[in-house]
Parts: structure tokens; sequence; C-alpha cells
């Protein structure tokens, strides 16, 4: 199993490409299945999660190629409705297939996604909106099992702002028979770039941005020809490197705007940041200051910056408060920052973080994708060396990221 060594206490500094967005990609390869055709994704992350995702429409039948970040995939064979648990359970995302199969065929076999390492994450919203459109869901040995599907337009609303629920209704409404509403829909980046690429096959949408959308549905689509937005956190996850570190670092390819609320949140601390069209420059403190900070759906300050921004406050002169709003329990990444020497103390879903000096080195397990994150940014500005285990957590969700960080002047190297 892989681990990242580290020695920390070294500002960075340089420049970073920031890759395709994962949690736009996977939308996108999904939406592929909605049409027989040769589509064409381009800036595709070259991560565990794609090529898993990959792996889900290969089963059904789609033939891909992934050169460089450019990925083919061929769905004109695609002839299968199930997605299996082996693939499943690895990653959650593979349930964005539902809708498109049922749009398709009429009929999918899906299996329910497990938790994950914070708990329970239930997709009773996707099941909800779909069976609101006519389909007739049963559960059966843990499977979602449609069969005899014809989606109709219907108007629906969201209890709770879901970006995994928004995509997958997004998707069954644009061949769905007659108009679908959706109300209190997700904002997210990711899910307004799947508006725009499914407008560009051909789709009839409306309001993309705004919290209500009106789909009405079509015959077919054109096959897939999209550039996948840049990476929101991996950005802000670089951007937080440079705060903890004190350095300066420039992030290209990226589009400020997505991740607004982070670097606000970092201006806080006391980074100065330079916002251009396609890039963002942040430089740290000489110490961060203490915040507080509350995650909220977009254009809030997100979720998967939460781990990250803990790391960050661990060394900042004061207390800050983290609330998470979204995940009450996703908080694995406290006892692994407090082995680096961090001071927090976890009320429920708030962390109560009292910046300490200096962290320092030490051997610390990666838990989740973002958890991973933290720990990365924290063993870069602890003194000594660390070693991180288990990091195939971290490359679900970041390309190359020792070598961009060294890259920046960090001391990391992978290991098995
Ligand atoms: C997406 O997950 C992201 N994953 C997550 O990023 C991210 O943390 C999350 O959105 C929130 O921004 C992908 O895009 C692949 P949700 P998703 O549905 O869609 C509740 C990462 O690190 N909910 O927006 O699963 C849910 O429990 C990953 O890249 C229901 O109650 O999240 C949560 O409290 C981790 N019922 C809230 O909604 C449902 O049917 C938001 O979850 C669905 C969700």
């Amino acid at each position: 199993m892989d681990k990242l060594r580290i020695t920390g206490g070294r500002p960075l500094e340089g420049t970073v490409r920031i890759s395709g967005a994962k949690n736009a990609a996977l939308p996108v390869m999904a939406a592929t299945l909605l049409t027989p055709g040769l589509h064409t994704l381009r800036n595709v992350p070259r991560l565990r999660d794609t090529r898993t995702f990959a792996r889900v429409l290969e089963t059904l039948g789609a033939r891909i190629a992934f050169e460089g970040d450019r990925m083919t995939i061929d769905t004109h064979g695609v002839n299968a409705v199930e997605a299996p648990y082996e693939l499943v359970k690895t990653m959650r995302a593979s349930i964005y297939v539902l809708g498109p199969l049922l749009a398709r065929f009429g009929q999918s076999r899906v299996s329910l996604p497990g938790g994950c390492a914070w708990g329970p994450r239930p997709v009773n919203l996707h099941l909800a909106g779909l069976q609101a459109m006519g389909a007739k869901l049963e559960i059966e040995h843990g499977y979602i099992v449609g069969r005899g599907v014809k989606l109709k337009g219907v108007r629906f609303g969201f209890d709770v702002v879901s970006v995994g629920a928004t995509v997958q209704l997004l998707m069954a409404a644009v061949l769905a028979e007659g108009t679908t509403v959706l109300e209190n829909v997700a904002l997210e980046p990711d899910v307004t770039a799947l508006g725009e690429v499914l407008v560009a096959c051909g789709a009839r949408i409306e309001g993309l941005g705004s919290p209500r959308l009106t789909i009405r549905g079509v015959g077919s689509l054109r096959p897939v020809d999209a550039t996948i937005i840049p990476d929101r956190i991996e950005a802000a996850t670089f951007a937080a490197a440079a705060a903890m570190t004190g350095g300066t670092v420039r992030l290209e390819g990226v589009i400020p705007d997505h991740f607004e609320a982070s670097l606000r949140k970092l201006e806080e601390a006391g980074c100065r940041i330079r916002r251009a069209a396609d890039a963002a420059e942040v430089s740290g403190p000489r110490r961060p200051k203490a915040v507080e900070v509350v995650t909220q759906p977009f254009p809030g300050f997100p979720t998967d910056m939460q781990a990250q921004m803990i790391a960050v406050c661990a060394v900042a002169s004061g207390s800050s408060l983290i609330e998470d709003t979204i995940y009450l329990d996703r908080f694995t990444h406290v006892p692994e920052l407090a082995r680096l020497g961090a001071s927090i103390e976890l009320q429920g879903n708030v962390a109560v973080v009292k910046g300490v000096e200096r962290l320092s080195g030490a051997q610390v397990m990666a838990t989740d994708l973002r958890a991973s994150a933290s720990l990365v940014i924290a063993a870069l500005a602890a003194e000594g060396q660390s070693v991180i285990d288990r990091i195939y957590h971290l490359d679900r969700g970041y390309e190359a990221l020792e070598n961009k960080l060294a890259a920046l002047g960090a001391r990391v190297e992978r290991v098995n």
C-alpha cells in the first residue's frame, strides 16, 4: 500500500496547473449513456475515480480510450443495464448511471452504494425523484431495480440540496416525455457544467445556475463533445497549502469564481490573493489568523474544503470554529491531525481548533479523500518528517499530487 513521506517546514513557491474536476467529469461520463454514439471529453483528470467510472461504463458495453486528458467513449454497444456491487461499493458516484439507463433502456439494476468513511450517505432523493417521474423501483438484494420504465416530466422539489440527486434527475429528465421542473437544485459548478454539456447535445434546459430548472424532454441527443471544467477543490487545496506554509502559489487553468468562498476565507485568515480570469495567486501569511467556517451548498464554503481548513486553523494564532452542516460526522481527519500536534476539540459537527505555533511530523493514516488532503498540507507545515499511509484515498481525487507539490518545492516522495 502506497504511502507519502513528507519533510515539512518549507514554504511552497511556484506555479501549479490545476486538473479537470473529478466531480464534473463523472456526471458527464454518465451522460454519454443517454446517446448511442462516439463521445469526446477533454481535460479529464487521470484519477482512480475516473478510471473506476470508465470500468462501470465498460461493464455496460461502452468502449473507452483514455489518452492523456482526452477520453473517447463509444456507447453504440451499450447493451447491459447492471452496475455491479463490486464497482459501486468503491465509488458511490456509480449510481449516476441509474437515471440515464432508465431514460434510454427503460430498465436498470444498480447496486445501492454502501456507506463511506464518514457514515451514511442516503440516496433517497435520487429514488424519490425517479419514482415521481414514473419509475417503479424495487430494492432487491441490495440492488435498485427498475423495469418497464417510461419516464415522464414532473414537478419535483428537493427537500435537501443534493448535487448527486440533481445530476441524476437532470439526466433522467432530458429524454423524459413532457416537461420536468426541478426546484431547490444544487448550484455547484459541476451541475451547471453538466447542464451546459447536455444543452450542447440538444437538450432543452432553462434556469441553469438558478434554484429552478425547467427541462423539456426531447426524443434524442447528439453525442457529448465536452471540456471538463477545472477542479475548484484541488485549486482551493493548493491555496490552503500556500496559506499553511507561508508561500506563494500561482494556480493556473482555474475559474476563481468557482472557489470564491474558499479564497475569501483564506483572505480572512491573512492570505493575499490576486485573481485573474483563469488564474489565482495565493500568498500565505507568516502565520494564519483564526477564522470561523460554516459549510454550505454552493456558493457557500464547500464541505469538501472543511478538512483542509481545519488543517490551516491548526497553526493559526487563536481559536477557530469549523462547522460542517452538510455532513455532521465528516471529521475522521481530526484524530490524525492531533497526532501531528493539532489541538482540536469536536463538539458534534463543530470543530474547535486552538492554533499551535508548530505542528510536528508523525506517522498518520488517510481515511478518506479530503481527510488525506488535510494531512498532506498539515505535514507540509509540520516540523520534521511525516509518513501518510493509505494514500489510495488521495489518488481517487488528486492527479499526481506529489509531483505537483514537489514542483512547488515540497520535500515529498511516494513510497510503497
Ligand atoms: C457530492 O456528493 C460530491 N461528490 C461530494 O464530494 C461532496 O462532498 C458533496 O456533493 C457535497 O458537496 C461528487 O460530486 C461525486 P449531496 P453527493 O447529495 O452528491 C444529503 C469529494 O470529496 N442527501 O450533495 O453524494 C446528504 O446526506 C466528494 O469529492 C440526502 O439526504 O452529496 C448530504 O447531507 C465527497 N439524500 C447532503 O444531502 C440524498 O438522496 C448533500 O449531499 C442525497 C443526499
